[in-house]
């Protein structure tokens, strides 16, 4: 076994009753950008993400597409799938909820609730949103002017339900979870989402309908198969499917609790609330983090399947480049708040981060080195303040990013990485290499060397985001493929290594001219 630290994060898992659109990427990305630092940080990562294929929305979905339900989820599941090459993740496990090994331990967990007292049968009748799959109090929603009702968090239509169903006392287990939220002060964040979930755990828990009866795609209850187990059990018990539960050994012992599960900010009560209590209730531990991120708008409204508006993230990734957009999801909203996905926007950050920033200032500097250096890394003399100035900066990176991270403050860490590029080419312009080369020559490499060693900090950092970007920036700097973790940070560039013909790496968005 691995002595490196173990770091288990995981996406939600997504329901297969339409394909994927740049919201489902987005929740991916953080998680992908969030694995690859841990790695190259030296930590032992499980990057989980899959498929959430049961329930009464899936099973609708799947008849009026005319298909068996386990075809259309294998059907819609593989574009998740797929998505996983196109946007360039890198999980470490690809789950699907109609997986045997998702059942055997969906129906452990059962046996250990049921064993320990908290799950009953009785009857359900209230209000169900299958948008949602959601249970609603009368409180929660209200009726519309066109007479439907609907659950005034999500605008879901919910349709009344009565039927036979077992219970979870999640009643008995509010002062349980309000302990565990005490005593855990960093379990759900951002603090906003923190204070709302402490408010509705406050106001009183009512037990929870765990079973359904009216409909047949799920995973059966054992020993009373006309229930099928709520999806929302069956959905979250997939963080511990993957680690081998019921078996406590091997990747349970080592992943289990997760560190961290990033979520959308409208799946955060059933993080929080009901999988912790889940967990406790069958004697397994909570995980350690949940962090809720915001949701994107398209151009000022909201993304929905009605309004035909989802924005394909396939698509989005063939007309600008992956990583352009990697970069402008992780950068232009503060993860945590809400955004609006907006094209100009996405325009103006390609050229003038990236291309003009970033791209500008490697170009210029390897241009320069490859002329005057003879193509090779040039050797440093004694440096200046200004030399420090830049250098001081960009070796306090990696602490700022690792304080970072740990709060999910993705678009600070870019942030600061972009200032120190702004500084950089601050000094490219003050420093004037290109004048130096007849003057000083001794001085000029120095300057070189400076700035090759700030962008190769940059660099390193950018990689989680822009990983195939900055594989070809770190080509041109000349730093070996064993050089490119956080332990390589302070391995300093040695003079005289040969260096390949630099190329721009982030080319300028030019709008296509609209036809005719
Ligand atoms: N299947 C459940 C999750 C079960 S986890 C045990 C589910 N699936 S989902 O496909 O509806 O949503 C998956 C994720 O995508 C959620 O985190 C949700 O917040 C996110 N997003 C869906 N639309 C979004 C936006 N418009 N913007 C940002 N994220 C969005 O919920």
């Amino acid at each position: 076994m691995s002595d490196k630290r173990p770091f288990y994060v995981t996406t939600p898992i997504y329901y297969v009753n339409d394909v994927p659109h740049v919201g489902h990427a987005y929740t991916s990305l953080a998680c992908d950008a969030i694995a690859r630092f841990k790695r190259l940080d030296g930590y032992d990562v499980h990057f989980l993400t899959g498929t959430d294929e049961h329930g009464q929305k899936i099973e609708k979905s799947s008849a009026a597409a005319g298909m068996g339900p386990q075809a259309y989820a294998d059907k819609v599941s593989e574009t998740f799938r797929s998505l996983v090459g196109t946007m360039g993740f890198s999980p470490d496990g690809f789950i699907r909820t109609t997986e045997a090994r998702h059942r055997a331990a969906c129906q452990a967990l059962w046996e250990k609730l049921k064993a320990a007292g908290d799950i009953y049968e009785g009857k359900y009748a209230g209000w169900y949103a299958v948008r949602d799959e959601a249970f609603y109090a009368e409180s929660e929603t209200e009726k519309g002017p066109d007479g439907a009702r609907r659950a005034t968090a999500s605008g879901a239509e919910v349709e009344w339900v009565e039927e036979p169903s077992y219970f979870f006392r999640l009643s008995a287990w509010g002062e349980r979870l309000l302990a565990y939220y005490e005593a855990n002060p960093r379990f759900i964040a951002p603090e906003s989402r923190r204070n709302e979930v402490l408010s509705f755990v406050r106001s009183g828990l009512q037990d929870l309908s765990v079973s359904r009866t009216s409909f047949k795609w799920g995973v059966p209850v054992p020993g009373d198969p006309k229930h099928v187990m709520y999806v929302w059990l069956d959905a979250l018990t997939n963080y511990i499917t993957e680690c081998g539960y019921p078996d406590t050994t091997h990747r349970l012992a080592r992943f289990w609790p997760a560190d961290l599960h990033v979520v959308g900010k409208d799946i955060i009560r059933f993080h929080t609330v009901y999988w912790p209590a889940f967990l406790m209730a069958a004697g397994v531990a909570p995980p350690r983090r949940v962090y809720a991120h915001g949701w994107w708008t398209n151009e000022g409204q909201k993304i929905s399947k009605s309004l035909g508006n989802a924005i394909d993230p396939v698509a989005l990734v063939g007309e600008y480049g992956l990583d352009q957009v990697r970069y402008f999801l992780l950068r232009e909203v503060p993860f945590g708040a809400d955004g609006d996905f907006n094209r100009r926007a996405l325009i103006g950050r390609i050229n003038s981060d990236l291309a003009n920033a970033y791209g500008n200032l490697c170009q210029r500097t390897l241009s320069i080195v490859a002329k005057n250096c003879n193509g090779r890394v040039p050797a440093r003399g004694p440096a200046t303040e200004a030399d420090e100035a830049l250098l001081g900066r960009a070796r306090s990176l990696l602490a700022t990013l690792r304080d970072e991270f740990e709060e999910q403050a993705l678009h600070r860490a870019l942030i600061g990485l972009w200032e120190t590029i702004a500084d950089a080419n601050r000094y490219v312009d003050a420093q004037a290499p290109w004048a130096l080369a007849k003057t000083d020559p001794a001085r000029r490499d120095t300057v070189l060397w400076v700035l090759m060693d700030a962008i190769r900090r940059v660099t390193l950092l950018v990689q989680p985001f822009m990983p195939g970007s900055t594989a070809r920036i770190l080509d041109q700097l000349g730093v070996p493929a064993d050089k490119r973790d956080f332990a390589a940070f302070d391995v300093e560039l040695p003079a005289g290594r040969e260096l390949p013909t630099p190329s721009g790496v982030f080319p300028r968005h030019i709008e296509p001219k609209p036809a005719g």
